[in-house]
């Protein structure tokens, strides 16, 4: 038997960086997943095997002193975290023994598309199904919500709930309000290969407020206010608004050193091709772009210029459903 979970990864729209201090930021799903696959095998303890991360690794769980071994690599402590922590709340602790999981991913990892918060909650909802418990998504979320604080040491929590449900959000002060589209945004996912760190990126702006409080406190309120005036121009579809929201998110981006001459160039690129508007998103520092075309025939000319400059496309599209159960 086997159980396959998957989860989307996502693009903030506006706001992040914001968000960690209570701010409104909006997020959307992407259509590039992870999957994670649960099945059992013959070893004492959990096996877990990354594509992505190149690893293959076995611990096992001591109930006595609450801790793996041997100690898992770094990169896959917030996976082990996340399978201690759902076999704590499903009362499975102790039969975490002779479990295969292998995550697979669509997403490039590091690239500020939630790669980490996708994993987790894949991982979440694969070892959910297998023992047949039924957790609640909101549950699902908050166990990723201890993963995601492994990975980055003050998340807001907006990615692992974009992976848990998918669609689109606003997230404020961890009030979640999802909004359907009537129709798709013609985004593109733009990953500039630059790498980043999401806790280095966030440690930056901690350390700016710390030293300017009064003027990041201003910056942090321009955003949330950006990502007010985007609600209702999605929702009027008033895609130029959008774009020009986009840019001066930008900019505040830039403004609170988050930002990376490569991430600059592509978004300036991106505009130059005909996007009404471009930012990077995530943490920054590295990572990723977006771009609102005017329209989907505008997608491509963008797309053909940001490869130009030596960018991936991780998606033009966004997805509907969050976490799911795809096999078992
Ligand atoms: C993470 O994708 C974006 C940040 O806002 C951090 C967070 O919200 O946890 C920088």
């Amino acid at each position: 038997m086997e159980v396959i979970a998957s989860s989307p990864g996502k693009t903030i729209l506006f706001g992040e960086h914001g968000v960690v201090y209570g701010k409104k930021a909006l997020a959307v799903a992407i259509s590039p997943r992870v999957r994670a696959k649960v099945s059992s095998n013959d070893s004492l303890g959990v096996n877990v095997k990354s594509e992505a991360l190149k690893l293959n690794h076995l611990s096992t769980y001591n109930s006595q002193t609450k801790k793996w071994a041997p100690t898992p690599p770094d990169m896959l402590t917030s996976i082990y975290v996340a399978i201690e922590n759902i076999g704590k709340e499903t009362g499975n602790i102790d039969l975490m023994n002779n479990l295969l999981l292998e995550i697979t991913s669509d997403l490039p990892v590091g690239s500020g598309v939630g790669s980490s918060a996708a994993t987790a909650t894949a991982t979440l909802a694969a070892l959910n199904q297998w023992w047949g418990t039924n957790l609640s998504l909101e549950k699902i979320s908050e166990l990723a919500f201890l993963s995601e604080e492994i990975t980055h040491g003050k998340p807001s929590g907006i990615d692992n709930t974009v992976s848990t449900f998918g669609g689109l959000i606003s997230f404020e002060d961890g009030t979640i309000e999802s909004y359907s589209l009537s129709y798709s945004l013609p985004l593109v996912v733009a990953d500039s290969g630059v790498p980043k760190q999401t806790s280095l990126q966030v440690q930056k702006v901690i350390t700016m407020k710390q030293q300017k409080p009064e003027i990041v406190a201003e910056i942090l309120d321009a955003m949330h206010e950006l990502s007010e005036r985007a609600i209702p121009a999605i929702h009027n579809k008033n895609l130029k608004t959008l774009g020009d929201l986009m840019n001066l998110n930008h900019e505040l981006l830039v403004s609170l050193g988050v930002s990376h001459e490569k991430l600059d160039s592509l978004c300036e690129i991106a505009r130059k091709a005909g996007a009404v508007g471009a930012k990077l998103t995530g943490a920054g520092g590295g990572g990723t772009i977006i771009a609102l075309a005017p329209s989907f025939n505008d997608v491509e000319t963008i797309v053909k210029a940001l490869k130009l400059e030596g960018a991936t496309i991780i998606s033009s599209e966004i997805s509907i459903e969050g976490v799911k159960i795809e096999q078992y």
